[in-house]
């Protein structure tokens, strides 16, 4: 079993896509083991996406995932990381559009930046991510 970490961003949590997307986890089989919503302060996410500094987007997705609150969700499953990336589809939505419509950055997600939902893009990361967002007392 792995765990993977998912968080619906501002423009889906804004769309009221939280429960169509918990949804689609639970009936791909995943078990749901921790969520929360909240809102990152710049600091947090900053940190968060610490892997991404200096990369040309970074400060628009910083101000992006502060601009409303998230909702996050500790998954647990068989090959977590890799299903769940394969579910939500390429990061950029309108090429998830042509190439896995029915992913949830497809059907949810506007362009590149605002894409509906993050996941973990390898153990390593989850490792990283998990912890990030959810104390031990938080874990079901
Ligand atoms: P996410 O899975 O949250 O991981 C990093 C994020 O950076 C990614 O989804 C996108 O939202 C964002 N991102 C990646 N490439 C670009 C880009 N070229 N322009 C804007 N945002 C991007």
């Amino acid at each position: 079993m792995e765990r993977t970490l998912v968080i619906i961003k501002p423009d889906a949590v804004e769309k009221g896509a939280v429960g169509k997307i918990l949804d689609r986890f639970i009936t791909e089989g995943f078990r749901i083991r921790a969520l929360k919503m909240f809102r990152f302060t710049v600091e947090q996410a900053r940190e968060f996406y610490a892997v991404h500094k200096g990369r040309p987007f970074y400060n628009e997705l910083v101000e992006f995932m502060t601009s409303g609150p998230v909702v996050a969700i500790l998954l647990e499953g068989e090959n977590a990381v890799k299903r769940v990336r394969e579910i939500i589809g390429p990061t950029d939505s309108e090429e998830a559009r042509r190439v896995a419509p029915m992913s949830i950055r497809a059907l949810f997600g506007t362009d590149k930046g605002k894409n509906a939902v993050h996941a973990s893009d390898s153990l390593e990361s989850a490792a990283y991510e998990i912890p990030f967002v959810f104390s031990n007392l938080e874990l079901c």
